[in-house]
């Protein structure tokens, strides 16, 4: 009779695993829906989608969906690239200034230069 009890255990764990997979599906499918959003702002409809999707999980925070800033004057970025070169948007992004962190650690040379190189185009 003892030997029995392991195979409910082990169905209950199962459905648990399935259960949180669900979940997780679930969550994706609302992201993703997210993202495709007509919501996404018409300043970011011109980047590359990778670039756009770094923006979108970085930068729009702070930055908002349509580059217009949410955190203040100096973070409206419509128009960043007529004050600022493509080379002095890459420092600051690598280094961040005040209450920007510094992403030289966690993008990569290739993201921080597509995210420069479009919004250098901000004019
Ligand atoms: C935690 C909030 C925050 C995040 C996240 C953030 N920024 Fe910023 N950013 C700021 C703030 C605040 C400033 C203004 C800094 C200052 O002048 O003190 C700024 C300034 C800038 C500027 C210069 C604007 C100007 O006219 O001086 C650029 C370019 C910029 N951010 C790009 C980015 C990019 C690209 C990302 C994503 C990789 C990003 N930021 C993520 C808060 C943020």
């Amino acid at each position: 009779m003892e030997e029995k009890g392991g195979v409910p255990l082990l169905t209950a764990k199962l459905t648990a695993q399935l259960a949180k997979c669900t979940v997780f599906l679930a969550l994706a499918a609302t992201l993703a829906a997210c993202g495709g959003s007509p919501t996404g702002g018409t300043n970011l409809k011109d980047a590359p989608s990778d670039i756009a999707a770094v923006y979108k999980a970085r930068c729009l925070n702070c930055h908002g969906n349509d580059l217009q800033g949410r955190v203040g004057a100096n973070t409206n970025l419509q128009q960043v690239g007529s004050r600022m070169s493509y080379e002095e948007i890459t420092a600051q992004i690598k280094q961040g200034e005040g209450l920007m962190p510094g992403f030289a650690d966690t993008l990569s040379e290739k993201e921080i230069d597509g995210l420069a190189d479009w919004l250098a185009s901000k004019q």
